[in-house]
């Protein structure tokens, strides 16, 4: 990575299996790259605070709020945005199982919800649970998303 000048940084990421290379603030979230230079607009802008989990992308395996990471923190890494999926076994258990909410919260939700089928690809209802807290829809109850996931993954 190299720095241009106070504020500007040049740096590399690895988006959904290409490189790509971008010019960017220091103070700049991984979110506001994905989407405004890079055009990945799956991750969604929603509270910006860390809270909703709208924005959500895989970073080296980890769901990461992408409103809270600096994208100069990113240089380097692997990041997988909604875009980077493509018939996943997650994707499809949304379809058939309802999950589908509104444009906002779905990629987030899914996000976490392929994380946690790559890293945890038996877990338990429990962990299920705990790992789906990181989003938020005011909307409905989550079951639907509960049992896609249910759908995909064996228990410990
Ligand atoms: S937009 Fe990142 S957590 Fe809400
Ligand atoms: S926030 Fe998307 S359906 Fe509730």
């Amino acid at each position: 990575m190299s720095t241009q000048g106070f504020a500007k940084c040049e740096l590399e990421l690895l988006v959904n299996g290409m490189r790509r290379h971008v010019t960017i603030r220091s103070a700049d979230t991984l979110l506001r790259v994905l989407r405004e230079q890079l055009g990945l607009t799956g991750a969604k802008a929603g509270c910006e605070n860390g809270d909703c989990g709208a924005c959500t992308v895989i970073v080296n395996k980890e769901p990461i709020k992408s409103c809270l990471m600096l994208a100069v923190e990113a240089h380097g890494c692997k990041v997988t945005t909604i875009e980077g999926l493509s018939d996943t076994p997650i994707q499809q258990a949304f379809i058939d199982k309802f999950a589908f909410q509104c444009g906002f919260c779905t990629p987030g939700f899914i996000m976490v919800c392929q994380a946690l089928i790559e890293q945890r690809p038996h877990a338990s209802e429990a962990v299920v649970q705990e790992w789906l807290r990181s989003n938020i829809c005011r909307c409905t109850c989550y079951q639907e998303i509960r049992e896609a996931v249910r759908s995909v993954i064996g228990h410990e």
